[in-house]
């Protein structure tokens, strides 16, 4: 980990030390509505938030907190029906020219046709990481828990506990890896007919307006930034206060790892390590490791 090994060494005792139990997660804590003008809500005490997206405008909401590093979890119920055209988008960000970004995009679709999970990476400024997989269920019907970690190692990608995708620490091998800039968590949900069903062939339909996205149980197991220093807290429950820092070194397990290689092999249908057309150069680097 070269310089930063020292500020990490001091970070695992510290994590250990800040364990906070509270209650429920409670949306009024954690985010606030950004943009939208009425159209993003936070109902049920707090409990539930829900995005809206009409034809004059979708909506978006961003945490309170900054993070460096965490185990991020939320439940996300997408826009049923017909979705074709409409895109809801769930993020980590850093701010500034040269940021860090960890995406999940849910491409909306015709009733009955399958949503796309768009996902990528960004560090420094530079993604062109794309990695789209089909859900093995139908993400309208329920909630279902997306989730990232991301630690000094990795960022591995989940969907109701299973791996779909897994970026390595590959510093070493010259791939810049986002670890120094904080980023708060995004979500918005807009209007991208013009590229995101059938690649832009299906037109968002107005009659069915407005589109709405529903989000719950947030949890972050993570390192909160203030002040130009992070220290590390957790809102889970206190049963699970002893396994709350594994997730600061955790990797997959090899069930977890059969998991990612089942997904990839039949949930996958986008990988940009297998677009050799797109990288005339030759692919990025990380593509030759994994
Ligand atoms: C929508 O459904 C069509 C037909 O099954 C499929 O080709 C496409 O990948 C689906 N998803 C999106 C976001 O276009």
């Amino acid at each position: 980990m070269s310089s930063s090994g020292f500020k990490f060494t001091l970070l695992v005792p510290l994590m250990v030390a800040c364990l906070m139990a509270s209650s429920a997660s409670n949306f009024h804590n954690d985010f606030d509505i950004t943009w939208g003008d009425g159209r993003g809500k936070i109902v049920n005490n707090g409990e539930v938030l829900t995005l809206s997206l009409d034809k004059a405008s979708g909506s978006g909401f961003q945490s309170k907190n900054e993070y460096l590093f965490g185990k991020i979890d939320m439940q996300l119920k997408l826009v049923p029906g017909n979705s074709a055209g409409t895109v809801t988008a769930y993020y980590l960000s850093s701010k500034g020219s040269t940021w860090d970004e960890i995406d999940f995009e849910f491409l909306g679709n015709l009733s009955g046709d399958p949503y796309i999970l768009h996902t990528n990476v960004f560090s420094q400024g530079k993604g062109n990481r794309e990695q789209q997989f089909y859900l093995w269920f139908d993400p309208t019907v329920d909630f279902h828990t997306y989730s990232i970690l991301w630690n000094p190692q990795r960022i591995i990608f989940s969907v109701d506990g299973t791996p779909i995708r897994e970026f390595k620490n590959m510093e070493s091998f010259g791939v810049p890896f986002p670890k120094n800039q904080p980023m708060r968590i995004y979500s918005s949900l807009w209007n991208a007919d013009d590229w995101a069903t059938r690649g832009g062939l299906v037109k968002t339909d107005w009659t069915q307006a407005p589109f709405t996205a529903s989000y719950r149980n947030f949890n972050a197991d993570a390192c909160v930034w203030s002040n130009g220093a992070s220290s590390c807290k957790s809102n889970a429950s206190p049963s699970s206060a002893s396994t709350n820092s594994a997730w600061f070194s955790q990797e997959m397990d090899s069930a977890k790892q059969q998991r990612l290689k089942w997904v990839q092999k039949n949930y996958m249908i986008y990988n940009y390590c297998n677009d050799a057309k797109r990288f005339p150069q030759g692919l990025p680097p990380e593509c030759n490791m994994s």
